[in-house]
């Protein structure tokens, strides 16, 4: 087998609550066996130390060492006891590495639950996990989709072993730690047992129950009362199959001091949810799926904000059961099927969902900002796609998202075309809807305007990837009825997904018509995304009166103040070889009433902006250049480039999103 530490379970980790912990895994494994993950499952660590799948920066290959720092503080405070477990995360070989061993438990203590409880030799871990063994009774892995069972269940690593006990309470924390198999236990009594905690500790009050069910990396912490059984023989059953797992042998007589009170520990207060979230658990093109999307390492599906509480939603639509772990921190059960939730599931993290069942449940992001898992835990199902992150953000860095920016300008022929550039960053593609406009700006009282313009979307080499002459061409369907389809048929429309990087859009007429476009540019991804809309820029012909160019910019998506700097250039692009650029730009930025907010000749007219713009980088190369600096609103805001005293030539827009 693979182990952790030369055992199967792998070494048992006990620490109390609250103190740094500290583990050092050396990967000792063949060559073949690869890089390897460790995944704290249950603890609230720091997303690097979370067990990501997949990274140089989180893998560690056979001759190496990892360290993982686990505070066992949540909220601010000690971590609640539980016996949680630690185990292989990478992407793929979740199932194949848990299979071949890699499990282990991690139990912490915690002063603020009721001492009362059986402890020291009265309280005893229990890893129930099925294996199949071939005819030299070796463990083999053979990956199936819909999930890898062995007909022998072990306990503690041992097949239909026995215990002997003394006649009374013993406290056992149980983790089913099968790849896909779940059970559900019973007494061969028939009697009830008393479970006193789930994955998340104790419960807020004790549950008398006969019959346990028990998924995939689900626990349970329960009671058994052996008291008036001395003599006696009795098993711990799995009822689903009808086998007996572990054998009771009583045969000490002991005195029993011990007591479950009668209230144990109540959830924590969370809050209400302020954002509700879906996550359906489905099978789509031959794979198991979350919200019809595979996992993709490089995709985010979610991302709630540190201190905030969400509702989840999570549906199974197929026909098995799937059960749903969720990393980071856990989650308290608001109503299961529409209606109330078992009195033994009030806080957990992994949750059986059942085919057909709906489960609500409310989730606080404490503590740590980044990327955090949550899959089904049938391993194999996990492995083959049912897992997506999600990453908690600062609530800072929900600033203002520019949603939309646009470029106004006369539209010539040749190098004085309209030229609107875009940046986009983070590390995800972001949707952008991209808009040519011209005779709808006539109906505005715009007068010369562009007959009928055409959009060319590029990438940073110059590659056209995009042209659109009319919005009806090509995507219709993605247009029509939106907010985004033009008032008129010959004005231009691109929907795209772009990854991150610098783009240009040409807009030009016709056949090589001339008149006032408008290019717009939106962002329509909900705030708060991993990718952004972090510049744009506009470059063309400035001439005066209505011909001088508008930059437009609309900030929203938070209440939050965004910093924004726009720059208007023109001598620099003389010095970049353009032929007839302006040569002392002027730019005005005014609000959506046409108030004037600040206006600009040259750059380090004010010796502050100078500096902050110095500091960013965004000082113009000529001291004839503009730029301002601006704390902006929510709101719709215009930047207007023209030349001072008059002047003609071509310009360049840039507005910069710096939050
Ligand atoms: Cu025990 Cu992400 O898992
Ligand atoms: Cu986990
Ligand atoms: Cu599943």
């Amino acid at each position: 087998m693979w182990t952790y530490g030369g055992t199967y379970p792998g070494l048992t980790l006990r620490r109390p609550t609250g103190e740094t912990t500290r583990v050092t895994f050396m990967n000792n494994l063949p060559p073949l066996a690869g890089g390897k993950t460790v995944h704290h499952h249950g603890n609230h660590s720091v997303s690097a130390d979370d067990g990501q799948v997949t990274g140089s920066a989180f893998l560690f290959e056979p001759g190496q060492t990892r360290t993982y720092t686990y505070e066992l503080i949540e909220n601010g405070e000690p971590e609640r006891g539980t016996m949680q477990w630690y185990h292989d995360h990478r992407m793929g070989e979740t199932g194949m590495n848990v299979w071949m061993g890699l499990t282990g438990l991690f139990i912490i203590d915690d002063p603020a639950d009721p001492g009362t409880l059986p402890s020291g030799e009265y309280d005893l871990p229990l890893v129930v996990a099925d294996r199949q063994f071939d005819s030299d009774n070796q463990i083999q892995y053979f990956y199936d989709p819909s999930g890898v069972a062995g007909d022998k269940v072990l306990v503690n690593g041992v097949y239909e072993p026995y215990l002997d006990v003394a006649d009374r309470k013993y406290r056992f924390r149980i983790l089913n730690g099968a790849n896909s198999r779940s059970y559900i236990f019973t007494l061969s009594t028939g009697e009830a047992v008393t479970q006193i905690g789930t994955e998340s500790g104790l419960l807020p009050a004790p549950v008398s129950r006969t019959a346990l069910d028990i998924g995939p990396a689900e626990r349970l912490d329960i009671v058994i009362d052996f008291a008036g059984k001395l003599g006696q023989e009795l098993y711990l059953m799995d009822a689903y199959q009808m086998v007996p797992l572990l054998k009771f042998r009583v045969t000490q007589h002991a005195v029993d001091l011990s007591a479950i009170p009668a209230t144990l520990r109540a959830v924590p207060d969370i809050g209400q949810p302020t954002v509700t979230r879906n996550f359906s658990f489905d099978f789509t093109s031959n794979h198991w799926t979350i919200n019809g999307l595979a996992f993709d390492p490089d995709r985010i599906d979610a991302h709630p904000v540190l201190g905030t509480t969400e509702k989840w939603v999570f549906t199974n639509p197929t026909g098995s059961t799937h059960l749903v772990h969720v990393h980071d921190v856990d989650q308290q059960c608001i109503s299961r099927d529409g209606g109330p939730c078992y009195p033994w599931e009030t806080m957990k993290e992994t949750w059986a969902v059942n085919p057909g069942e709906t489960l609500e449940l409310k989730l606080k992001f404490t503590d740590h900002l980044g990327k955090y898992m949550l899959h089904c835990h049938i391993l194999e199902h996990e492995d083959d796609g049912m897992m997506t992150q999600f990453e908690v953000v600062a609530p800072s860095s929900v600033s203002a998202q520019t949603l939309n920016l646009s470029t106004r300008l006369k539209v010539n022929a040749g190098d004085n075309v309209l030229i609107g550039g875009f940046i986009i960053t983070g590390n995800v593609a972001k949707k952008v809807v991209l808009r040519g406009l011209g005779p709808s700006l006539g109906t505005a009282g715009v007068p010369n305007v562009l007959a009928d313009p055409t959009l060319d979307v590029r990438n940073s080499a110059g590659t056209s990837l995009i042209k659109n002459d009319n919005w009806k061409d090509t995507q219709r369907g993605l247009i029509e009825g939106t907010a985004f389809q033009p008032s008129n048929d010959l004005e231009s429309v691109v929907v795209a997904t772009l990854d991150p990087g610098a783009y240009t859009v040409l807009l030009t007429g016709t056949n090589g018509g001339s008149g006032v476009g408008l290019i717009e540019i939106y962002d329509t991804d909900a705030p708060g995304g991993a990718a952004e809309l972090a510049n744009i820029s506009s470059r063309g012909q400035v001439q005066t009166q209505d011909n001088v160019m508008i930059g437009g910019l609309i900030l929203g998506g938070s209440s939050n103040n965004s910093r924004v700097v726009v720059r208007g250039l023109g001598p620099s692009l003389t010095a970049a070889g353009v032929a007839g650029a302006l040569t002392d730009p002027t730019l005005d930025l005014r609000d959506a009433n046409g108030a004037r907010l600040t206006f600009n000749d040259n750059w380090a007219d004010d010796a502050a902006t100078a500096t902050q713009l110095s500091s960013f980088g965004l000082a113009p190369n000529n001291a004839k250049e503009a730029a301002i600096l601006a704390n902006l609103p929510p709101g719709a805001f215009t930047a207007i480039l023209a030349g001072k005293d008059g002047g003609t030539g071509v310009g360049l827009v840039e507005i910069y999103n710096l939050h």
